[in-house]
């Protein structure tokens, strides 16, 4: 067992204050309304106490009531950024302030001489990452982009499914998130601030395919959408087209009164589909194609052989796949790659091919063409 490795949080906003709750309490658990619904999703089934390996040196936020929020919780205010850096006993900065910001206050945390977990999207463009990888490599402090819905359990179902082709093999993914509130906050509908669904939300659905499929990505298109926001997109549909012909639809909505499943993933085999972060959901799995041909029956004005349903005897629905999982992975892994050098599971150079994804994104939406990627 390493040191207990010291974090200083900049940004004490939603997710900043997660973190403190989450690191010096040790449970891992970012949820800072306990009434919130939401409070039941963290359930990882082996959860690292995170207290052995993580604490809490204090935060830093501009804004006077998230300090007020922080001393009302014990939390230290640093009394500037550079105050938080100036101290010998921070190990890490963890970066939860908006997107715009990361890149200079990551490539300052190394400069002096601190480690960095930043929140995602690392950085509004991959041209500002490759900055802080630079430093990163230069300093030679760990620089870890915080991709934690590498850890959802509706995604570790689908992994489970996609790597163990259990619904044959998989040829369209589907995998989105609907929401009817368009663009939350301040900041997160402006561009200067790195603002846009497809920053906040497409960079861990992107995240996820990408960590999933080990493929190079062929084809990609995409239409940003901007119903309840001009300046930056409030969502869009990206079709992707992987080397070996898999195909993937990743769709981000913030105007949608009913939600379509999270996941659907079509093999030759069978199907599954997750619905919602409960992880309700089924595979429905082929016994036998002998049941390929089949009476007509009337489909609204028509006779339909192709879409007739299949016999009980030619398919079987069966559960999703239960996983194994620790939702304080990221955490852990983080002091471990820093006090015991362990291959750090989520890196600045995975982080950057998905920023690079996102920026073809952005240029098949202007161009409406589709953009040859790898
Ligand atoms: N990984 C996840 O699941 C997840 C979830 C939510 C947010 N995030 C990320 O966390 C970051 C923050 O998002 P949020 O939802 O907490 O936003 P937020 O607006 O709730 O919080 C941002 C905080 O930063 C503070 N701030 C602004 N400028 C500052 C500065 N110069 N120095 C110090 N503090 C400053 C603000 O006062 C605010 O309290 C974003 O990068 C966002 O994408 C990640």
């Amino acid at each position: 067992m390493g040191k207990i490795l010291n974090v200083g949080i900049v940004g004490c906003g939603g997710m900043g204050g997660g973190h403190a709750i989450a690191i010096a309490s040790g449970t891992g658990n970012a949820v800072w309304n306990a009434d919130s619904a939401d409070s039941a999703a963290f359930k990882g089934s082996r959860n690292t106490d995170i207290s052995k390996k993580l604490a809490l040196a204090g935060v830093y936020d501009i804004d006077p009531a998230r300090q007020k929020w922080a001393a009302e919780r014990g939390f230290k205010n640093y009394e500037s950024y550079e105050a938080m850096l100036a101290d010998d006993n921070v190990d890490i900065i963890l970066i939860a302030t908006p997107n715009h910001l990361h890149k200079d206050e990551a490539i300052a945390a190394m400069r002096a001489g601190k480690h960095v977990l930043c929140e995602k999207p690392v950085t509004p463009t991959s041209a500002e990452l490759e900055e802080i990888l630079k430093v990163s490599a230069e300093t030679g402090k760990v620089f870890y982009p915080r991709q934690n819905r590498r850890w959802d359990e509706d995604f570790l179902i689908i992994r489970e499914i996609y790597e163990n082709n259990l619904v044959g093999k998989t040829f369209n993914i589907e995998s989105r998130v609907h929401g009817s509130r368009g663009i939350p906050g301040d900041w997160r509908g402006k561009k200067e601030y790195g603002g846009g669904m497809m920053l906040d939300w497409g960079v861990h659905l992107l995240d996820r395919l990408l960590y999933m499929i080990p493929e190079k990505i062929k084809k990609v298109f995409c239409s940003l959408t901007h119903v309840t926001n001009t300046e930056v997109d409030d969502g869009f549909k990206m079709h992707l087209t992987f080397e070996s012909g898999l195909t993937a639809v990743v769709e981000v909505g913030t105007c949608h009164f009913i939600k379509l499943p999270l996941w659907y993933i079509a093999g030759n085999h069978g199907t599954a589909v997750i619905y919602d972060w409960s992880c309700d959901g089924k595979m429905v799995r082929l016994k036998s194609w002998e049941d390929k041909d089949a009476v007509p029956i009337l489909a609204g004005a028509g006779l339909t052989k192709t879409m007739a349903p299949r016999g009980d005897n030619s398919v079987e629905e069966l559960p999703l796949p239960s996983v194994d999982f620790d939702h304080n992975e990221l955490y852990s892994n983080l002091a471990d790659v820093i006090n015991e050098g362990a291959k750090q599971i989520v890196t600045g150079e995975e982080a950057l091919r998905v920023l690079k994804l996102m920026e073809a994104a952005f240029e098949s939406d202007r161009t409406g063409t589709v953009v040859n990627f790898e």
